[in-house]
């Protein structure tokens, strides 16, 4: 089996670097190159596995959708916006809004540059050949995430798939906003095509349909998690902030696009992250007895049977023995839904048990997640309306501190979450606190609680719990 704990370890590295970018605010291109160093540090994992059952089993429709762009424009290259005097520049310009060295940013460091030669490597071919694929880097399956893989009649002349999530993967089809955008507004820049991804809600939908995946143009099932493929996890705040940055929130940048609140980003991403997941559940056809099974949490069924440690969870209801959803998104969102619309906070809580207890086993499913789905939509749209204040964030931090301790025995999948979460509300919280001792026992909390989850295969809920005890003796 193989789980990716790349990332995990990434993040450990990369908070030790947030928090020192708030002790001695670090310039934009020494974090660059922290993070550069970081990668290298990174883990190689090895893919281990023996499915040779799977040979075949994978027959998919090749068929690509349109995705979440609004137009239908052309995609025309990264090469068309990394012109020297254009977003290809290799020092950021002094005189400019944007730092104009995006290219290089993305080239050199950024994850995505590299999604299609991805699909190139022994772990793909390997994951290709258990499916039956032709091979990873012509099949859809495989393009949809890891490449710009708009439809042909959408390419420009210099359109190239080997460039992976290029820019107009997240920001548009340039069609009709490339001659224009440098002297238009940003409101006329977005009429010609360039997506909002400043807005928490666009950009959220956008990530988690490749890093969730959708139930249209970018699936992913448990199929192609048997061949090979790492199992994913999300959580917007924290990717956003892993992602090498391209860009630079400053005082023009809110003067054009509005404020930046990563407490914002943090809970939509949440909520969009369950609306998605429920989608999924909904859209997808069952396996056999079972909901596809990319939609469960993987340590529900891939553990020692030896390992006995089940307690009840006062959230989920849920008897020992149950196959289990990938609860952690919903869990959040009710947690979000105690603080932003309490009046609705029980009656998610009721449809979330419903849905976990009565989602997987009977065709009920479909209703149950509608009316969960229904609810989270109703949160979502009071919290675009008026984002969190920092009461509401103390209010948040302090429920998933009580529920990580009261509830230890809580799954894997959120623990981890949890994590994110902590770290995501903390990164916003500890500006207002200026002493320096305590906010290096802070960081010493937020390290063992990540250390406790940094190891899917070996989650150790006293660390997590330990790091969590830490984090609140040091809060003031
Ligand atoms: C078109 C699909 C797609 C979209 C959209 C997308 N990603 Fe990714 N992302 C990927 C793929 C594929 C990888 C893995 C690349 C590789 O290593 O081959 C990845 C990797 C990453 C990583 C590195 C993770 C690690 O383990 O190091 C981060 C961070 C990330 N993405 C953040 C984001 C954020 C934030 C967004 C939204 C703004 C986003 N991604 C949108 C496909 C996508
Ligand atoms: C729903 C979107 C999606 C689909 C479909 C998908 N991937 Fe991925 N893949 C991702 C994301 C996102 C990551 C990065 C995960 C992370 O680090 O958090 C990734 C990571 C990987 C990795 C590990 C990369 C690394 O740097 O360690 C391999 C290998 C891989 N994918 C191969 C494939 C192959 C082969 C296919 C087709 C059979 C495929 N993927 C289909 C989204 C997808
Ligand atoms: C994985 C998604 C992703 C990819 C790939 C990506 N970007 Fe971005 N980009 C973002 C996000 C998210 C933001 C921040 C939100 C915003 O301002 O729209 C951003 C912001 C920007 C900004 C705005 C800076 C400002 O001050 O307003 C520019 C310019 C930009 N990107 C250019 C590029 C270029 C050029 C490329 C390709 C070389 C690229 N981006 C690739 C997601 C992406
Ligand atoms: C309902 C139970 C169940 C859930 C939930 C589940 N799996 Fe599986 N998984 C299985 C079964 C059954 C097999 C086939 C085992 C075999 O062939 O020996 C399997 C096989 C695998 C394999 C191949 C292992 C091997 O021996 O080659 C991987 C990798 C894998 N699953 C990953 C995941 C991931 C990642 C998740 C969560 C997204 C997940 N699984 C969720 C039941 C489950």
């Amino acid at each position: 089996m193989y789980f990716s704990t790349r990332f995990l370890i990434k993040l450990i590295f990369l908070i030790k670097l947030n928090f020192s970018l708030k002790l001695n605010s670090l310039s934009v291109r020494d974090a660059l190159s922290v993070i550069n160093r970081g990668r290298a540090l990174s883990v190689v994992s090895t893919i281990v596995f023996s499915l040779a059952a799977l040979t075949n089993a994978f027959a998919e429709d090749e068929a690509v959708n349109p995705n979440l762009e609004q137009t239908s424009a052309k995609h025309l290259g990264v090469a068309s916006c990394a012109a020297s005097t254009c977003h290809g520049s290799t020092l950021p310009f002094v005189e400019s809004n944007v730092l104009q060295n995006e290219f290089r940013t993305w080239n050199e460091l950024d994850p995505h540059a590299r999604a299609y030669q991805t699909l190139l490597s022994p772990e793909s071919k390997k994951i290709a050949r258990n499916l039956g694929l032709a091979s990873a880097e012509t099949s859809d399956v495989c393009l949809s995430c890891h490449a710009d893989n708009v439809a042909p009649t959408r390419h420009g002349d210099d359109f190239d798939i080997t460039e992976g999530v290029g820019c107009e993967t997240c920001h548009g089809g340039a069609e009709n906003y490339i001659e224009s955008h440098t002297k238009a507004s940003h409101q006329e820049n977005l009429e010609a095509g360039l997506s909002k991804t400043e807005n928490p809600t666009v950009r959220a939908e956008l990530c988690v349909s490749c890093h969730i995946g959708n139930h249209t143009d970018r699936k992913i099932t448990h199929t192609i998690m048997g061949a090979g493929h790492p199992r994913l996890s999300f959580e917007l705040n924290t990717f956003s902030s892993i992602q090498p940055a391209h860009y630079q929130v400053d005082s023009d940048y809110t003067e054009r696009k509005g404020p930046h609140n990563e407490l914002q980003i943090w809970a939509i991403g949440q909520l969009v992250a369950s609306e998605q997941l429920l989608t999924n559940i909904r859209e997808f056809p069952r396996s056999g007895l079972f909901p596809e099974l990319v939609h469960m949490d993987c340590l529900g069924c891939h553990q020692p049977m030896s390992k006995i440690d089940w307690a009840p969870n006062p959230l989920t209801n849920l008897a020992a023995g149950s196959l289990r959803y990938n609860d952690a998104h919903l869990l959040m969102s009710y947690q979000l839904a105690k603080t932003v619309s309490p009046s609705l906070a029980n009656e998610v809580l009721g449809n979330t048990q419903a849905f976990l207890n009565g989602g997987a086993s009977s065709n009920n499913s479909d209703k149950l997640a509608s009316k969960l789905l229904n609810n989270i939509e109703k949160i979502r749209t009071s919290l675009e309306g008026s984002p969190l204040s920092q009461e509401q964030a103390n209010a948040i931090l302090n429920a998933l501190i009580n529920n990580g301790l009261s509830a230890s025995h809580q799954g894997y999948a959120s623990a981890e979450q949890s994590a994110m979460a902590i770290n995501s509300v903390l990164r916003v919280i500890i500006t207002s606190q200026d002493d320096a001792s305590n906010k290096a026992a802070l960081l010493g909390g937020v390290e063992t609680m990540f250390k406790g989850v940094n190891n899917p295969e070996r989650y150790r809920p006293e660390i997590f719990v330990a790091g969590l005890r830490k984090i609140q003796t040091s809060i003031k």
